[in-house]
């Protein structure tokens, strides 16, 4: 969990901004709820020394990294970084290709904890893919220093197949989230929905220690962002990015933001913020939700929960206001259960076998399950 600077600075990074977004996080309890991780995107690179040692662009962090890491460290957050298994970055500054073990034993000895390694530039071959991820992943275990390893290729090469084997704790199972709702024009841009639909299928490859990651949350970004704005991304209603943070947590991804963190709106904090949802975003089971059952428009996922409890999720895929009658039994439930609304912090049924209520389009509700014996 923590905050990514790409959808909404891109290029325009800096020292000062990162620790200002530190002590932001600290400040407005986003590091108390869990987000303990600022990951330094691409384009912090300013090339390489004459020892080849790879340095940050001197007028984006003229302190260095390592003064960086201390500040971070200091607020009690960590600092991830990002580099590339090939010779350019995808914003074509320095890779990391042919200079693993030195650039590993770099971001060891600056105290960074974790490293976004991307894939453009790099050939479309999923043996070669699994190659060069895994000469990375050997070289930070062997660093001295526990670096967190994501794996960004995108799903293209079935990361799902391979990842984890190479040492990565994470993957990315869709091209770059678009701050949208969904893809309309087919050009390539993921809306919160396509990224749902593609990542549910890969529920039984998640587990601790090996996620499906979904890509930057992009609750609160209001069509603000860079990247996130290309290709249709203008921006959410706040009922969207409840349902991104649901589907999100529902699945067990990482929980990355990437709004403007200096000045979150209330309703991004109202979402981003909700205990009830991290908690079964970071259940201790690990285990993602099943999409369980498509009734028209709408998707029900379920996952099961540590302490014999489960979350159930509906979703209004629709644009259509509709009202839904679940019966529990017909996604596998058997017995009585409480339900807890976790959007609206309250009990809503109790010794109940069914759900039935009204959903607005594109709103997901998410329901705790107590069996009751
Ligand atoms: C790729 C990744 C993005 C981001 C950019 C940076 O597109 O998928 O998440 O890291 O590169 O250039």
């Amino acid at each position: 969990m923590g905050w990514m600077t790409w959808n909404m600075y891109q290029a325009n990074i800096s020292e000062e901004l990162i620790r200002r977004v530190a002590d932001r996080m600290v400040e407005d309890g986003f590091l108390e709820a869990g987000y303990n991780y600022i990951f330094i995107d691409d384009l912090w690179q300013g090339g390489r020394d004459k020892y080849n040692n790879i340095i940050p662009d001197p007028k984006k962090f003229p302190s260095g990294m390592k003064a960086l890491v201390d500040y971070v460290h200091g607020k009690g957050l960590k600092l991830g970084i990002y580099s590339d298994a090939a010779p350019l970055t995808c914003g074509g500054v320095t890779g990391s290709l042919g200079f693993e073990e030195q650039d590993a034993k770099t971001f060891a000895a600056w105290g960074i904890d974790y490293l976004k390694y991307d894939y453009c530039h790099a050939p479309a071959d999923s043996a070669v893919a699994h190659q060069r991820y895994a000469k990375m992943a050997k070289a930070l275990t062997e660093s001295g220093r526990d670096i967190v390893f994501g794996v960004c290729e995108w799903g293209q090469l079935r990361p799902e197949l391979w990842a984890h084997d190479a040492g990565g704790q994470q993957w990315r199972t869709t091209y770059d989230v678009r701050d949208m709702w969904k893809d309309i024009v087919h050009e390539g841009g993921m809306g919160i929905l396509d990224i749902a639909d593609l990542t549910a299928p890969l529920h039984a490859y998640a587990g601790p220690g090996h996620w499906n990651d979904m890509d930057m949350l992009v609750v609160g970004l209001e069509g603000r962002g860079g990247p996130s704005s290309d290709l249709g991304g203008k921006g959410c209603s706040y009922t969207e990015y409840q349902s991104q943070m649901s589907l999100w947590a529902m699945m067990a991804s990482p929980l990355q933001m990437s709004h403007n963190i200096l000045r979150t709106p209330a309703e991004a904090k109202r979402i981003l913020l909700n205990k009830e949802i991290i908690a079964i975003d970071q259940d201790a089971l690990g285990q993602a939700a099943r999409e369980v059952k498509r009734m028209g428009d709408c998707r029900v996922y379920l996952r099961p929960l540590s302490g014999d409890r489960y979350a159930l999720a509906v979703l209004n895929a629709g644009d259509n206001r509709t009202k839904i009658n679940l019966p529990l039994s017909t996604v596998g439930l058997t017995g009585k259960y409480n339900l807890h609304d976790v959007w609206a912090h309250k009990s809503v049924a109790r010794k109940a076998m069914k759900w039935s209520g009204n959903l607005q389009p594109h709103e997901t509700k998410v329901f705790v399950l107590g069996i009751v014996k």
